[in-house]
């Protein structure tokens, strides 16, 4: 049995095979319609979430699975006092296949060692977000061709940003990156051990980058407001700023955006966001169907 607690969980090798099959997905829809009949997703949401939690559901929901779960943790038996290696042992009697999203790092993790179906990390506090980065991944492969020798500036709150944690990681296992951090003081990345540049200004950096990956300042991570009314407006992507950058760069933002990309970058051709969004759908479905054991075996199911 097999869970994702981080990307590399799965080796370079193993995500082409997962991003092939989530093309597949993406061109052949109908060929999958079936592939999961009688198995079911539970989705354990302890924090806040549109994108993810959905596009899971879409995701079991595509495949021709059925799903259950909570959205708060109000509602489940946490409010009780439940551990969550508890809570996975019940869901284990319930599902075949668990996504959990918890506000503290390493929760999936403990999930994982005492449950009896594949978990899935769905974010765990500012700590790692695999599947957001699978998606992140997706759609660069998809819409440059490749993942190496690639300049990919990442913007915004590099300190608490689960997704921006996540994507280094996996990014940094291919040839030729180059990594530019753009943040304010306060919101650096934490240590790294890869080469990276790291600069404030993001009009300056603009015009080297191939991909241009926004965040949000991370307000739920915050000690204090004060510090998060100042910093929240620090970067604001707008058509303007986006003159000095390279015709064929790609931006991306795992969504929610707040004010960091301003609405008329929307309809910019190099504005990717909301189609990484439905790359979220391809490759959680072709993630299902990996840690479920049934991907190549979906027209059997027809
Ligand atoms: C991200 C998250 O939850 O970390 N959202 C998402 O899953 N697409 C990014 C964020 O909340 O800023």
């Amino acid at each position: 049995m097999r869970h994702l607690m981080n990307p590399l969980d799965f080796t370079v090798e193993e995500l082409d095979s997962l991003f092939d099959l989530a093309n597949d997905i993406e061109h052949n829809m109908p060929k999958y319609a079936h592939a999961c009949a009688g198995k079911k997703l539970a989705t354990c949401f302890y924090e806040p979430s549109t994108r993810t939690r959905l596009s899971f559901e879409a995701a079991m929901l595509n495949l021709g699975g059925s799903v259950l779960g909570f959205s708060d943790a109000n509602s489940s038996s946490a409010s009780k006092g439940e551990s969550v290696a508890d809570t996975i042992r019940i869901i284990s009697c319930y599902a075949d296949i668990c996504a959990i999203r918890h506000p503290k790092e390493g929760a999936p993790l403990v999930a994982a060692e005492h449950s009896g179906i594949p978990v899935i990390n769905a974010g765990d506090g500012g700590h790692q977000h695999p599947t957001q980065t699978l998606t992140d991944l997706l759609t660069i492969r998809s819409l440059r061709g490749h993942l190496d020798h690639l300049t990919i500036g990442l913007c915004g709150d590099l300190k608490f940003g689960r997704t921006v944690h996540s994507l280094i990681n996996a990014l940094s296992r291919y040839e030729g990156m180059r990594f530019i951090f753009i943040s304010p003081d306060e919101l650096r990345i934490p240590d790294k051990n890869i080469p990276y540049e790291e600069v404030i200004r993001l009009e300056d950096t603009l015009p080297q980058l191939d991909i241009l990956y926004m965040t949000r300042v991370q307000r739920e991570r915050f000690f204090n407001e004060e510090d998060y009314i100042r910093l929240k407006d620090f970067y604001i992507l707008n058509k303007k700023k986006l003159r000095h950058a390279p015709a064929d760069m790609l931006v991306l933002h795992p969504l929610p955006r707040v004010n960091e990309i301003s609405v008329d970058v929307d309809d910019d051709p190099r504005a990717v966001y909301f189609k990484q969004a439905q790359y979220g759908v391809y490759v959680r479905m072709a993630l299902i169907l990996t840690l479920l054991g049934l991907a190549g075996k979906e027209e059997t199911k027809c």
